[in-house]
């Protein structure tokens, strides 16, 4: 039988805030293939993760299909938009929900994931547009640059600072949408912008990292799905109800359907693959005119 085999693998999956989103479905698919799982989290969602994960209320998403229970290997405070601790303005800095985590910027995540023993396996699934809900012509500089900042360099940034510390065949996967390449109507903020840069990004991080380390960096370019983030952009329901129709497959996107995948491109399986788009998408990137049945 030809299987995904992580053991002995050390997983990272950036961007797990609750159990809703790709990020939790990937860290559980990568935990149901024999890796060491960690997570890093948001610090504004941290608090509330650790409950959860400490009352159990995670205990039934967290269940494999042998039956026994996911646990995470480490959960990393994370905030996507500081390199170093020394970029992080004072106000965030002495944050209520920030000023006892310690160095929670790419610098500080690589320092502790090197401390841990290191890592093979890196899934950024992360996003935020403080602007989304605008329409990219009613977009502010600040708010399109916070939008490519935090979603797309902040892959470039773990490239750089997690890709020495893995040992040669490391893999690098990041989610993106249909909204790099088509017009998504409502898809705002610079966040279209910021998925056409992470997009460009992989194929050249591929190159860097591929003839730098030996590592493969891929995307995911995902449907419509309900999660957190999606919910925060607006009526996500009537896109993937929309996706559905036009799609050839008429069901919806399952978080587990990008985790398979997931999983597939993180393991040795897709050594071949790097700098690539794999759309996890039910075929609807494909389609031109569809016919209502
Ligand atoms: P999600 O809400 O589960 O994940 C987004 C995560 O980003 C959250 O955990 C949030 O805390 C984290 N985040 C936001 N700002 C951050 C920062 N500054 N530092 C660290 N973490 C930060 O939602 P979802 O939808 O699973 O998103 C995961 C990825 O999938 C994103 O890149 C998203 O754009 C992408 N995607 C989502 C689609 C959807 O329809 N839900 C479709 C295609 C791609």
């Amino acid at each position: 039988m030809l299987a995904i085999d992580l053991s002995g693998k050390r997983a990272l999956v950036a961007g797990v805030g609750d159990d809703k989103g790709f990020g939790f479905a990937i860290a559980k698919a990568l935990g149901e293939c024999g890796a060491t799982v960690s997570i890093a989290t948001w610090p504004p969602l941290l608090g509330m993760l650790k409950l959860a994960l400490d009352k159990g209320r995670l205990d039934e998403a967290l269940t494999l299909r042998d039956g026994t229970k996911l646990k995470f290997a480490a959960i990393y405070p994370f905030d996507a938009d500081f390199d170093r601790l020394a970029d992080v303005p004072a106000e965030i800095a002495q944050h209520r929900r920030y000023r006892e985590l310690g160095d929670f910027t790419v610098a500080g995540l690589a320092a502790a994931v090197a401390a841990a023993g290191g890592v093979d396996i890196v899934v950024h699934s992360l996003a935020n547009a403080p602007e989304v809900k605008n329409p990219l012509v009613q977009t502010s500089r600040a708010g399109y640059l916070a939008a490519v900042s935090t979603s797309a360099y902040s892959h470039v940034a773990l490239v750089r600072e997690l890709g020495p510390i893995m040992p040669r065949g490391g893999s690098f996967l990041t989610l993106s949408y249909l909204a790099a390449e088509r017009v998504v109507g409502g898809y705002g903020g610079g966040m279209s912008s910021a998925k056409a840069a992470l997009e460009s990004d992989a194929r050249v991080l591929a190159y860097e990292a591929g003839r730098a380390w030996g590592h493969r960096v891929n995307v995911i370019s995902a449907g419509p799905y309900a999660s957190r983030a999606a919910r925060a952009i607006g009526p996500v329901e009537q896109i993937v109800e929309y996706a559905r129709r036009a799609s050839p497959l008429t069901t919806p996107i399952t978080a587990d359907e990008v985790a398979a995948t997931a999983a597939f491109l993180s393991s040795p399986l897709a050594s071949g693959i790097t700098g690539t788009v794999v759309y996890v998408d039910k075929g609807f990137s494909t389609m031109g005119v569809h016919l209502p049945a």
